[in-house]
């Protein structure tokens, strides 16, 4: 079969930029992405393309390509899921916050109420496609609510787990390492489903690169492809320390290690810890998943990612402190970027949420500047986070639309994000209006340490013994 109509639930980080591609590159399949978010929507059918909700270099030109001609964007979700021959789900499916499994299990009450909708909307057949990130055998747990509240349709149920990074989502969907599509492969109809789908990624992905597998190894191999790649992160920030303290380099062990080709070269950055929607919560829940299967060595195993995660932003914090004479009481601290990873707007599970907070808790002032992070949303994260009242965050922190001014009269600057402009600054004119001793700590190792000690800075970087 060939697919005609595409609906795709969730118009968030994955659901926005892998349609707008979809559509882009198959002009003869009309794709509606649909939300509840009525903001989101209207963000995205937005005439002022800066104004999309989601910021991904590339991404602008693709939707203006496609937007009105085979992509849509709508708050229409029964009318979009009736007319489509396929039906993608990407709603969130974030950290349990209550009951069983709180803070460890993956939330699947978006998935199930999209799977009851579906069911009770549908009246001809319909290709289900798991496109959110999925604890393994979720998609029994979809057929048996769509076959038993469904309306006497045929469900065929696949999973194509996306494996786009955010800040590269264009360019990782338009040249994927590999597209993955679980399905029922011991069934005619499975098959059918999957070479439907399967067709729409050969548009552009070559052949080779789509991978077709059973349903329960595709949702495991996402869970595990972000518990590996978060590991590699724990790796090279657990060396950081280590060099800290012996007068390793970690850039040149990193280096030293990355040449062996059985190890790679990629992710070995240390950083201040990776943030992001993703890494933890998959992780989380892959141990959840192991503990409940009685796995416990498993289980504790890929947990140590995530506490020594935590220990990296903590150490990032005290490491502040402790160099400023132990309290930065009523000092003022720029934070150079919030975003999670640089080139996108993306803040969820940043690593400058905690490293904040913690700083805020020692009564230090706060001057964040991000170049593409909205004031709102700082604001929204420290509320989140549930340590002080709002009143007390917005007294606290202020926010800048300008990285000189975030930087006049501090203490400090402690680079969060490694975003490319904070590179090219001017940090001569930087040094001039800070408070003296003028201190610098690159969370990212961005910076030329060399240059700003010759201009006067006292900088810490990781993995780098001061
Ligand atoms: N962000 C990433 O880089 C990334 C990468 C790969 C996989 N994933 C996975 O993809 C999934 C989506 O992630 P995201 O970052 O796009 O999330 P997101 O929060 O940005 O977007 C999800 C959207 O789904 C909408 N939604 C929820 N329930 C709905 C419903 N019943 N009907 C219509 N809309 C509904 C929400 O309003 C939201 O706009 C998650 O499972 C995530 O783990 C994310």
């Amino acid at each position: 079969m060939r697919v005609k109509r595409i609906c795709c639930i969730g118009a968030g980080y994955v659901g926005g930029p892998t349609m707008a591609i979809i559509a882009q590159k198959n002009p003869s399949i009309a794709v509606t992405v649909v939300d509840i978010n009525a903001n989101r929507i209207a963000a995205w059918n937005d005439e002022n393309l800066d104004n999309l909700p989601i910021y991904e270099p590339g991404l602008s030109e693709v939707v203006k390509e496609a937007r009105g001609k085979n992509l849509f964007f709508s708050t229409a979700v029964d009318q979009a899921i009736e007319e489509a021959d396929m039906i993608f789900i990407s709603v969130n499916t974030p950290t349990k916050t209550y009951g069983v499994g709180k803070g460890m299990a993956a939330d699947l009450k978006f998935i199930e109420l999209c799977a009851r909708q579906i069911a009770r909307v549908s009246k001809s057949n319909k290709i289900v496609v798991e496109k959110s990130t999925l604890p393994v055998r979720t998609a029994e747990a979809l057929k048996s609510i769509l076959d038993n509240t469904g309306n006497g349709v045929n469900f065929q149920i696949l999973s194509n787990p996306e494996f786009l990074a955010e800040g590269t989502a264009v360019n990782d969907l338009l040249n994927p390492d590999r597209v993955l599509i679980g399905g029922d492969i011991d069934h005619e109809k499975g098959k059918e489903a999957m070479q439907a789908l399967v067709d729409v990624y050969a548009s552009w992905v070559p052949k080779e690169r789509i991978l077709t597998t059973n349903i329960w190894s595709s949702e495991l191999s996402k869970l595990t492809a972000n518990a590996f790649l978060a590991q590699r992160v724990s790796s090279i920030n657990a060396l950081s320390e280590l060099c800290e303290a012996t007068g390793a380099d970690d850039n040149e062990v990193a280096k030293a290690i990355g040449a062996d080709s059985r190890i790679g070269s990629k992710f070995l950055q240390a950083s201040v810890g990776f943030g992001g929607s993703c890494f933890q919560k998959d992780i989380l829940n892959l141990v959840y998943i192991s503990r409940s299967l009685g796995l416990a060595e498993v289980a504790d195993y890929w947990e140590q990612v995530i506490t020594m995660n935590d220990h990296q932003k903590d150490r990032f914090a005290k490491k502040m402190v402790s160099t400023m004479y132990n309290t930065v009481s009523g000092k003022q601290i720029a934070l150079l970027g919030w975003a999670f990873k640089k080139d996108t707007n993306d803040t969820r599970e940043s690593a400058a949420i905690y490293v904040a907070d913690e700083l805020l808790a020692e009564q230090a002032q706060l001057h964040v500047f991000d170049p593409k992070v909205q004031k709102q949303q700082i604001l929204n994260d420290l509320k989140t986070l549930n340590t002080r009242s709002e009143e007390e965050n917005a007294n606290l922190v202020s926010i800048y639309n300008d990285p000189f001014k975030a930087c006049e009269d501090v203490h400090a600057i402690a680079v969060m994000t490694e975003w490319d402009e904070f590179r090219e600054y001017d940090w001569q004119k930087i040094y001039d209006q800070m408070m003296k001793p003028a201190f610098v700590f690159d969370g990212r190792n961005i910076l030329d340490a060399k240059k700003l000690e010759a201009i006067g800075f006292s900088v810490f970087q990781i993995g780098k013994a001061n």
